[in-house]
């Protein structure tokens, strides 16, 4: 099964950069941007990695952000997380970046999208590695930034295909954000929305019918609602699960009560993904060993989920087309 899950081509949905910031990579920058941060040696930093909820992760991260300064400092973070994805066989990526983190701090939004985007680039180049741009709002800050922000992002539109709205879910609810969505999508953006991953299911509501999302991040507590799960299997939106992330937040107790499965089973277009890999201990198959071992998924349900990915990624047609050609090949060598 291991070697399965490793050979398929597989998508990821749902990646913030900023938590895609391994440690090593860290102390580097850091060093040479001469900034302090609180660790001296990795130890001490998988210490600290441990979360009892979304917001003693949080605190930890946007620290962690803060050692990234030069357009250089975005490349090496977006090149480390490509070469991720090349070893565990990501071939299309919709990577998230949250840029008022970055501009709160003084960083220009054009020194984070340009060190992105070269890294996007060289990652097509090197790797053949095809990927999106989320441009993710900060739900803990006002619409008010996030309209400066979406203001920001319009020189730089061509490159951004979707906007998403992250951070601390309880006490933000999506309709906070109602009025820079509309602005958003009318720019061409497509809207998704972290919900349901501690906020209530009525946040995931909110999500679909204010902010009307093509996708829901996380969305886990969905099952808490019959009606809500219906309506999302009517309206064919996929969610986009993170089981470690799940797991170190504290949303999933154990593994083995991950709900994965019941999403599937209910009908809805469930992916895997691995949110923040550097901080919740996974990347990609990491994630998918993860669940298909804690619920015994068979070969099907794995297929099922990847297959997902690709198709309710905002991939064009043509390219999903090739990509499902793609892991039917290997499906059928491993048939075999
Ligand atoms: N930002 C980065 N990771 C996040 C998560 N899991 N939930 C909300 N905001 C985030
Ligand atoms: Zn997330």
């Amino acid at each position: 099964m291991q070697d399965f899950i490793a050979a398929l081509p597989k998508a990821e949905l749902h990646l913030h950069i900023e938590g895609s910031f391994e440690p090593e990579l860290m102390f580097e920058i850091a060093q040479r941007n001469k900034i302090e941060i609180p660790y001296k040696t990795i130890e001490e930093v998988k210490k600290a990695y441990q979360f009892s909820c979304l917001q003693d992760f949080l605190d930890i991260y946007y620290a962690g952000a803060g050692v990234l300064i030069h357009e250089n400092d975005f490349y090496d973070l977006a090149m480390a997380y490509y070469q991720k994805c090349y070893e565990n066989n990501v071939i299309h990526t919709e990577i998230m970046f949250d840029p008022q983190t970055h501009t709160q701090r003084g960083i220009a939004f054009e020194i984070v999208i340009n060190g992105l985007q070269k890294a996007r680039l060289d990652a097509k180049e090197k790797w053949g590695i095809n990927s999106l741009f989320i441009m993710s709002y900060l739900r803990h800050l006002s619409e008010e930034s996030a309209f400066e922000t979406l203001k920001q992002s319009l020189p730089y539109k061509d490159l951004i295909t979707s906007v998403g709205l992250d951070s601390s879910e309880m006490g933000n609810p999506p309709a906070k954000f109602k009025n820079v969505f509309e602005a958003s999508v009318k720019e061409g953006y497509i809207p998704v929305a972290h919900a349901g991953e501690e906020g209530p299911a009525d946040y995931i509501r909110e999500a679909i019918d204010i902010l009307k999302v093509a996708r829901i991040d996380h969305g886990n507590r969905c099952l808490e609602d019959e009606n809500l799960v219906q309506e999302i299997v009517k309206r064919d939106l996929a969610l986009t699960v993170c089981p470690l992330s799940n797991l170190e937040l504290r949303n999933t107790d154990v593994m083995t009560n991950h709900p994965l499965k019941k999403l599937l089973d209910k009908g809805i277009k469930a992916t895997v993904n691995s949110d923040d890999p550097a901080y919740f201990g996974g990347y990609m198959n990491a994630n998918f060993e993860a669940v298909q071992e804690a619920l015994n998924l068979s070969k099907e349900d794995i297929i099922t989920l990847v297959k997902n990915s690709f198709n309710y990624s905002f991939a064009t047609d043509e390219q999903k087309k090739t990509y499902l050609e793609k892991v039917d090949e290997v499906v059928n060598e491993f048939a075999k």
